[in-house]
């Protein structure tokens, strides 16, 4: 993309409606821009950020077994009725009657509209496990929208369901799910720590939630030191062994992390004084088994191998796609912008022009603009009529984690110049060395859908 043609309305004031780092830096970035209280238009390189997100959940997800299809944001009120949630749920849902005076809401969430799709077509156990996800908008009239994205009333998740045929089984699911989610937020460069939480209006006795921490997250949290020092890293488990998966949720579970509402102060202080810590942190995700509450409720049962009809085990996992571009932000930023985590950035690179217009310093953008092309990789050019100063700036701004340099003085001597955004640090080297250097950095992050 060339800066010329690309729509990036960049700010150049710090907005005062925004309280928080990510969502100054999303409107100064011209990532998305207010259409009503809670209410967003992702603008271009938004909307780039969260596709390559959403990617990746996807990527994650099938790489689990779990099975991608999409249902409506319009739920009809009878399924809710029927799980008992439509009064239970409250003034969150936005109810809406249509011109027939059918009652209708924008899904909150889909746990009823999955199991009457399960119900209608599955009755046997031979057809399980199966999980079933999508990646739908949702509507909940939060009291308080605030923080950007972060806490929205219309916002994007992921929400995933589970059905097995017994408890066991579910609480594999269950296992896989973290193990899925592990792998999902280091991809995109965070870590998110599994903390034992409170069920809410989801019910149900198993759960927790992916906490990334955070000076501005809503939860207060409380954990030993040690659970920071595990990483998941490029390890490969076998999702259909209940032992890979549950050694992975000893490993990640077995120190003490937990969020406010479920918090135990005599079992925090077991752990050394040196250990404790007491911060802050941003919920991303979050996994429930809850067993047969809803296929109780709404029968959705299945033949056993006895021949008895029994009702499923269930559970359902969400992850908050659009909270996590905030979220990744608020984790990663300084004082001249946002710094992308090379997995999720919208552009792989920044190529900056000292000299639009010098023919020579032209033609070698282009030629590299056209080399990352060829290696798969997304450039931005800026290629802008504008001092180095004020390029510098935007590229910093919007946190293009690499930056390729042009200008006539290199040139002269065959070099162009790379930085990296983390460390501010520059090199000089041949545009082949920079290409060579770009495509082994991006050589672990390519992300190809698989829809
Ligand atoms: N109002 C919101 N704005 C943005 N993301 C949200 C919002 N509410 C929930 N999410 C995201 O969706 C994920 C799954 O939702 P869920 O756990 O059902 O929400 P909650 O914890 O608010 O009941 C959460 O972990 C969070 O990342
Ligand atoms: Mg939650």
């Amino acid at each position: 993309m060339r800066l010329s043609r690309y729509f990036l309305p960049v700010l150049k004031e710090t907005p005062s409606e925004a309280q928080i780092v990510s969502h100054r830096l999303m409107l100064r970035a011209g990532m998305i821009k207010q259409a009503g209280a809670g209410i967003y238009s992702w603008l271009p390189m938004g909307f780039k950020v969260l596709r390559k997100l959403e990617n990746i959940v996807h990527e994650e997800q099938v790489r689990a077994g779990h099975i991608p299809m999409l249902m409506p944001t319009l739920q009809s009120a009878d399924l809710w009725t029927e799980s008992g949630r439509y009064d239970a749920y409250g003034p969150e849902m936005l109810r809406i009657k249509d011109r027939q005076g059918r009652d209708l809401l924008y899904g909150p969430t889909n746990e009823e509209m999955i199991t009457d799709i399960f119900r209608s077509h599955v009755g046997s156990y031979k057809d399980l496990p199966l999980t079933l996800y999508h990646i739908q908008w949702k509507f909940r009239d939060e009291i308080r929208p605030r923080f950007g994205v972060m806490r929205g009333r219309e916002f994007y998740m992921k929400d995933g369901y589970n059905f097995d045929l017994t408890r066991e089984d579910a609480l594999h699911s269950y296992n896989r799910h973290l193990v899925s989610y592990l792998r999902t937020y280091e991809r995109m460069g965070l870590q998110a720590i599994p903390m034992r939480a409170d069920s809410g209006p989801i019910g149900g006795d198993d759960t927790h939630e992916f906490l990334v921490l955070a000076e501005t997250g809503e939860s207060e949290v409380f954990y030993d030191s040690e659970i920071t020092d595990l990483k998941f890293g490029d390890r490969e488990v076998d999702y259909d062994s209940h032992e890979a998966c549950r050694a992975v949720l000893d490993e990640f579970t077995s120190r003490y992390a937990r969020t406010d509402e479920t918090h135990d102060e005599a079992m925090f202080n077991e752990i050394p004084e040196e250990r404790r810590r007491t911060a802050r942190g941003i919920e991303v995700g979050q996994i429930f088994y809850f067993g047969t509450k809803y296929s109780d409720a709404m029968g959705a049962n299945v033949q056993g191998p006895d021949g008895k009809s029994v009702p499923v085990h269930m559970g359902s996992h969400g992850i908050g796609v659009s909270r996590l571009v905030g979220a990744i932000i608020e984790a990663s930023h300084d004082d001249k912008g946002i710094i992308w985590p090379e997995g999720v950035t919208p552009f792989h690179a920044g190529i900056v022009n000292l000299k639009q217009g010098d023919a020579e310093a032209d033609a070698a953008c282009d030629a590299l603009y056209a080399g990352m092309v060829a290696l798969g990789l997304d450039p931005l050019y800026d290629d802008r009529d504008e001092r180095a100063g004020g390029k510098f700036a935007t590229m910093d701004l919007i946190g293009m984690p690499w930056r390729i340099t042009v200008g006539p003085r290199g040139l002269k001597n065959g070099v162009v110049e790379l930085t990296s955004r983390r460390t501010g640090e520059s090199e000089e080297m041949p545009p082949e060395a920079a290409l060579e250097r770009l495509a082994q950095i991006y050589a672990g992050h390519r992300v190809t859908s698989p829809l």
